[in-house]
């Protein structure tokens, strides 16, 4: 039967303890790893959140009752411990922090038992993730969650204080909130008091940390829940976690500051990483031309290059016609993979093709020099020269060219590099590359909703230089926009926003709002506006990316205690669900059958 507290106190937990302690009582508390039964000595595995603990009974010491108990232990039963720390008889376990010493118990208390768990709780687990996902209680208590987890609350600890240090205020925001047309699908909660009426979960706390600068507050943060509904990938939640700010009475280069510093000390006091300041900064465009991303990873280079004009005058129709479409052909260089097999290359080409590639045309230099492309043929043989001038290619070279539109080159050759990067294992997970991508473009024009929408978000500030072509050459503005990228990853974003009532007419209007829509989805921020409003500008971090690779993991779900797969569920609880008519009834909804919508749609 299961033991109660009373009269027990822990005195400290697992791995607390080293050799300084030997001769002290101690009593620690946890679940049990392991029990090995050796006769008339048996050893426990004592595990808590700080680690392993070597435990001891035998009979002589412990007594007859408490031997019988320790007797009886299996995995993961709770028990508490009151024993002698001593220095190891059988020798050291270099392993474990606690490998030195080990705590010869005198008594036990049995607080709970364990029926056997459906997976081992280990480190490395090689269980699927979704039986780990179904029992999540159980997957938190394997050590490398645990570490994710504990880092995660460090991250979030350091952040408040440098940035109260800072002069920073911490101030919640609504989650109920009124939905808004721009960016993700909203999450909708249902009014009861307001039938037909809904209120829109957060896709961020955009609007209100603005109305909080109008206030006077200076400075905002707040480590923020936020909803999107989007599809998901690896590195994105339907609900996630935003470490968000905003400053009044700056530009974009206070915005940098501060947050450089906050990286430094975010990376030094939890994985000892140093980040040399300041960060490297690129222009979109630049980034785009040299990496066919917004997002580049810069821990490795084979760079594009723009060989439009080098093949401008060549016969291969490929290159010609995308050029005569306004298009561009670029390349990639992948050193050293000129013989790669022609299976390999083909299944480079499907993946292109995954991108929006139409085709993906290869020379490949061989290393006696010889030479194997796709479209050779077409080519004269001074033109091949000269391309393979351009590409810098040498013996042993593999180099790859996309001939489109530019944001399809762009979009190909920026994914391809990474999965060469990949494959040629160019990717170290414990270098960290930081790099400030700036001047993004305002506005990008959307072929699905036949108008431009907002890169950034409808808040952002034009480049000054760049006003005046707003209404003439929408696409032409360049906004005070910047993302902080880690490894290729985007793990945060932010802009100077606009504080002047007639800018933020005229980019509504670019988006397509009349006054009075303007009006009527955001009249409360327009209003505010009109009643002294500092310069601002903000950013905001997506907390879970930034520890996912703080943690050097693959997925956004090994920082999150209980995340959702991708469809959106939590295979835990099993959210979403289906409700009680009554809920419905009092809320006036009424669900349509997903049989009778598809009848509806067709
Ligand atoms: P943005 O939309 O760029 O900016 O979001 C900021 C950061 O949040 C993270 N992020 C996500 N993380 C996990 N799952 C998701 N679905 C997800 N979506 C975004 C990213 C991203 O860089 N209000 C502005 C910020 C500002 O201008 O101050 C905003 O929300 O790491
Ligand atoms: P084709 O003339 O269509 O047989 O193509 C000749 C070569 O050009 C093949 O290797 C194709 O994969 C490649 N190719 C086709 N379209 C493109 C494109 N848009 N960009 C780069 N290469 C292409």
């Amino acid at each position: 039967m299961a033991e109660s507290m009373s009269g027990l106190h822990r005195s400290c937990r697992c791995a607390e303890l080293s050799k300084a302690d030997v001769g002290k009582e101690v009593t620690v508390m946890g679940w049990v790893q392991k029990q090995r039964n050796k006769g008339g000595i048996i050893f426990v595995d004592l595990r808590d959140r700080s680690g392993l603990l070597q435990i001891i009974f035998e009979e002589s010491e412990c007594g007859t009752e408490s031997f019988a108990k320790a007797e009886k232990l299996r995995s993961e039963f709770v028990i508490a411990v009151t024993g002698k720390v001593c220095e190891r008889e059988g020798g050291i376990n270099k392993n474990l922090a606690t490998g030195e010493i080990e705590v010869r118990a005198l008594r036990i208390r049995i607080l709970s038992e364990s029926e056997t768990p459906p997976f081992p709780i280990e480190e490395d687990s090689k269980t699927k993730e979704e039986l780990r996902l179904k029992y999540r209680y159980l997957d938190l208590r394997r050590p490398d969650l645990q570490r994710n987890l504990i880092l995660r609350s460090k991250v979030s600890t350091l952040t408040r204080q440098f940035l109260a240090e800072e002069g920073f205020l911490e101030i919640e925001t609504p989650i109920l909130n009124k939905s808004t047309p721009e960016g993700a699908r909203d999450y909708l909660v249902p009014s009861r008091v307001h039938p037909g009426n809904f209120y829109a979960l957060p896709q961020s706390p955009q609007i209100f940390k603005q109305l909080l600068m109008c206030s006077g507050y200076d400075r905002y943060f707040q480590i923020a829940r936020c909803f999107r509904d989007e599809d998901l990938r690896a590195d994105r939640q339907p609900e996630f976690t935003q470490m968000d700010m905003e400053l009044s009475f700056v530009d974009v280069d206070d915005v940098i500051d501060v947050n450089e510093r906050l990286l430094q000390k975010l990376f030094k006091e939890t994985i000892g990483v140093d980040v040399p300041l300041p960060i490297q900064r690129m222009t979109w465009q630049e980034a785009m031309d040299r990496f066919g991303s917004d997002k580049p990873d810069i821990r490795f280079g084979m760079e594009l290059t723009n060989v439009t004009e080098v093949v401008k005058d060549c016969e291969f129709g490929v290159f010609k016609g995308a050029i005569e479409n306004g298009g561009t052909v670029r390349g990639i260089n992948a050193k050293g993979q000129g013989n790669m097999p022609r299976k390999k290359i083909d299944a480079l080409v499907d993946f292109a093709k995954g991108y929006g590639a139409k085709g993906l045309a290869y020379i490949a230099i061989h290393e006696d020099g010889t030479i194997k492309s796709s479209f050779a043929k077409f080519m004269k043989e001074e033109e091949m020269k000269a391309l393979i001038q351009a590409m810098d290619g040498e013996n042993g070279d593999l180099l790859l060219f996309a001939a489109d539109k530019n944001k399809v080159v762009w979009d190909v050759l920026g994914a391809l590099r990474l999965e060469l990067a990949n494959q040629m294992r160019l990717l170290h997970k414990d270098e960290y590359k930081f790099l400030w991508v700036t001047e993004f473009p305002l506005l990008e024009w959307s072929e699905e909703e036949n108008r431009y929408t907002a890169m950034h978000h409808p808040f952002t500030m034009p480049m000054e230089e760049d006003l005046q072509y707003l209404e003439t050459e929408p696409g032409r503005v360049r906004a005070k926009a910047y993302d902080i990228v880690l490894n290729g990853t985007e793990i945060g974003g932010g802009s100077v926003r606009i504080h002047q009532n007639d800018i933020q007419e005229r980019m509504f209007e670019a988006l397509g709002f009349t006054k009075e829509q303007a009006y009527s989805q955001f009249g409360f921020l327009l209003n505010a506006f009109k009643y002294g409003v500092p310069p601002h500008a903000g950013l905001a971090y997506g907390l879970d990316r930034l520890v996912m690779l703080m943690a050097q993991m693959d997925s956004i779900r090994d920082v999150i205690a209980f995340p959702k797969v991708k469809d959106a569920s939590c295979i835990m609880s099993e959210a979403p669900n289906i409700v009680d008519e009554k809920q419905l009834e009092e809320l006036g909804i009424a669900v349509i059958a997903s049989s009778e919508k598809k009848e509806d749609e067709e």
